[in-house]
């Protein structure tokens, strides 16, 4: 089944529902037991994927968006849990211990820093935080306690690409887990299984849900690290509403669609930037000029709608003219829906391993599915303002 045929049909099955098309909601805590014997056999097999034995371990509907999400990427199981930040703090919970070491990219989604920064310094867990263009280097850094490389790539705010492969080789002749936040491929774009990453992370916040009026996260592995993920879940009272649920695998069945359509409008507006006078760069794998691209096109196959984009010197009030006019973008947090959306971003503050030269302000855009022609009608009118104001 090619990827488009998957995200139609996986997770749904109409004649076990009488016909109807999606998978039911239901909304359960207490599931009852007719029998003694019954209730003795689900207990027993509670740890068994479509075991029903109360709400917080998951219904159909929990299973039906599991399953969807598990075929798409390819894994043998995915885990839902209530917020991306959730699929990244569930994994590394489930295999870091006490006096393990970790390595996680530089350029990192901002809360997962802080999360190795908090509570996993507070649990005796050490974090080294690479370069993103490290490569094959990252063997210079594993120790005998490496025990989680962590990855992502694009990277948050500043869009470095990773070179996969070659980490996860290195990753596995250590013995160290590697785990990759996916978010703004997702994998209809790049499948982090198939490019050796033991436990692919999406916050399908995102692009899954699609509608920006969901939370929810995703964790997807093959047999091996199942049993350790789904435990971690468990024990920490991860649930998803059955809402959320069904928003998620309702958003799957159109992501092909809106991604092919956020990905045309991004790239042809981020070119428009490009050649702009008051953009120093524009940070987006797919544009030739950047410098993550060969390692882009050899491994994945396309781009989404988020990308950065550096001012050349602006005063900040001439930058504020520019955001506050303007008609189409939202300024907010998140992406991936179905809006455009823009922010202001601090890169410079959010490393500690490497430095972000930058002239001036950095932004993050992100493309929703408007037409484009209006988008940068907006954008233009924008640069108006800013050489008006300075
Ligand atoms: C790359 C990336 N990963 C994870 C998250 C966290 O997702 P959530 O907001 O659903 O917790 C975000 C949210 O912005 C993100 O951008």
């Amino acid at each position: 089944m090619k990827d488009d045929t998957t995200l139609v049909h996986a997770g749904r099955k109409p004649f076990d529902n009488n016909g109807i098309v999606n998978p039911p909601v239901f909304h359960a805590s207490t599931v009852l037991f007719p029998t003694l014997a019954s209730w003795e056999h689900a207990r027993e097999n509670r740890d068994e994927p479509g075991t029903i034995i109360y709400g917080r371990r998951g219904t159909p509907t929990t299973f039906a968006l599991q399953d969807a999400m598990a075929a798409l990427e390819g894994a043998d199981h995915c885990v839902a849990v209530p917020s991306g930040l959730a699929a990244i703090t569930v994994p590394l919970l489930a295999y870091l211990n006490p006096g393990d070491h970790m390595l996680m990219l530089d350029a990192v989604y901002y809360p997962a820093r802080r999360f190795t920064e908090t509570l996993l310094n507070r649990i005796g867990v050490e974090t080294t935080f690479y370069d993103p263009n490290i490569g094959e280097g990252i063997a210079d850094l594993i120790r005998d306690t490496t025990r989680v490389i962590y990855l992502e790539a694009p990277g948050s705010q500043t869009f470095e690409m990773q070179d996969i492969p070659a980490i996860t080789k290195i990753a596995k002749d250590a013995g160290a887990i590697t785990m990759m936040d996916n978010t703004w491929a997702t994998p209809l774009y790049f499948k982090p299984l198939d490019f050796g990453v033991d436990i692919s992370i999406m916050a399908a916040t995102k692009y899954i849900v699609g509608h920006s009026d969901a939370m929810l996260g995703m964790i997807s592995t093959r047999d091996e690290h199942h049993a350790a993920v789904r435990d971690s879940a468990w024990t920490l009272g991860m649930t998803v509403g059955p809402d959320d649920c069904y928003l998620g695998q309702r958003g799957i069945r159109t992501l092909s669609a809106r991604l092919a359509r956020h990905q045309e409008s991004a790239f042809r507006i981020a070119e428009w930037f490009e050649a702009r006078e008051e953009v120093d760069r524009v940070l987006y794998p797919a544009l030739p000029s950047d410098p993550g691209h060969e390692i882009w096109k050899r491994d994945f196959k396309g781009a989404s709608g988020l990308f950065g984009v550096v001012l050349k010197e602006t005063p900040k009030e001439a930058v504020a003219a520019m955001l506050d006019g303007y008609h189409y973008f939202g300024m907010g947090g998140s992406w991936g829906g179905y809006e455009s959306l823009v922010l202001p971003t601090q890169p410079e503050k959010l490393r500690s391993a490497t430095t972000w030269d930058a002239p001036g302000p950095t932004l993050r855009y992100h493309i929703g599915l408007e037409d484009p022609e209006d988008l940068i009608g907006d954008l233009e009118a924008g640069f108006e303002r800013l050489r008006a104001s300075a």
